[in-house]
């Protein structure tokens, strides 16, 4: 999270964001071009690259974020690559910027709409995306467990994307996370994770079925794990892409086609083959947990349907 306490800095961060949207526009003009802005060419260039079929995957950590990239890194025409949590600060920043009305004030009679700034948000995201895959691929796609809280903007300044949400039980996020982080299970320490998984499931499940079935797919872990072939075919249709079997064996690929970075925690399960291992680990894991204040208190668990 970017914290920019007084409006010097936040004004600060502004010029840096525009440092960053020259340096993008002069890498992308064509290096024969002559003179060398063209301000109409400039323009529909980067509107191609805004207008593009980009995929983009989010979900609550510890729900199959990097199982779902890794099974799409198979496809020849997808490529995710590792996380950058480069989305993640980007979008923090013109969030906290548009709280600012002083600054916004600023912008605005300057002559840059919010749509300049949404294209220069989509603008940098965009390079970051290319920089992460370094080939050329039919579809660029990015993975950040984050994304889930930015389904709408996403798709506002991407409007020919599409997301793809995973959603995992709650409790079973939550003890695998502690268990993750090797910390002894307690009633406190869970109800801490699975009230953090319920405020983000409550934003991300309606931010997806706002954006309805055509541009929003929700996947369960659940049903992935234990009907692979059905669930990726699923995927497969709503991108419009062709079926291929490599995406029921991506555990023969990590490392080689599916890149991963040093800090990805999750490499030690994207390694396994698809596997239903942990679907109710949690079960009776939990000391004092109580069936009725669970659901009484966690209300995604009901919506989702996870009240066993
Ligand atoms: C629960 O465990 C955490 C460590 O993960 C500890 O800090 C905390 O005090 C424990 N709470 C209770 C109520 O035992
Ligand atoms: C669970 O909590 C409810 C409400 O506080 C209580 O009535 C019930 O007896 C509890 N159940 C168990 C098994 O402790």
């Amino acid at each position: 999270m970017l914290r920019a306490n007084s409006v010097y800095s936040k004004f600060l961060l502004i010029i840096n964001i525009f440092i960053l949207v020259i340096v993008l526009q002069k890498y992308f003009i064509s290096k024969k071009s002559n003179p060398s802005v063209r301000y109409n060419d400039d323009l529909e260039r980067i509107e191609l690259f805004i207008n593009r079929p980009h995929i983009f995957i989010g979900g609550s950590m510890s729900s199959g974020t990097s199982l779902l990239r890794s099974i799409l890194d198979m496809h020849p025409q997808v490529k995710c690559g590792p996380e950058t949590k480069f989305i993640q600060l980007i979008l923090d920043f013109i969030l906290n910027l548009q709280k600012n009305k002083k600054i916004s004030k600023f912008i605005r009679a300057a002559g840059i709409s919010n749509q300049i700034l949404d294209d220069s948000i989509a603008l940098a995201i965009y390079n970051v995306m290319l920089r992460n895959i370094q080939t050329d691929v039919g579809r660029l796609c990015n993975k950040e467990p984050s994304n889930a809280e930015h389904i709408e903007y996403l798709l506002k300044i991407f409007p020919k994307s599409k997301f793809i949400l995973i959603i995992r039980d709650g409790r079973e996020v939550s003890y695998s996370l502690l268990k993750r982080s090797k910390k002894k299970v307690n009633l406190s320490n869970f109800y801490k994770r699975l009230r953090y998984w319920d405020e983000m499931l409550k934003v991300s499940y309606n931010q997806c079925l706002n954006k309805g079935e055509k541009y929003c797919l929700m996947v369960r872990y659940e049903k992935l794990v234990t009907q692979p072939k059905s669930e990726i075919k699923k995927m497969v249709d709503f991108l419009d892409i062709e079926w291929t079997d490599k995406m029921l064996n991506h555990e023969k690929y990590v490392g080689t086609e599916i890149k991963i970075s040093k800090k990805e925690w999750s490499k030690k399960g994207m390694e396994k083959k698809i596997n239903s291992d942990s679907l109710q680990n949690w079960k009776g894991n939990i000391p004092g947990y109580n069936h009725t204040i669970v659901m009484d208190t966690f209300k995604m668990l009901k919506v989702l349907n996870y009240t066993d």
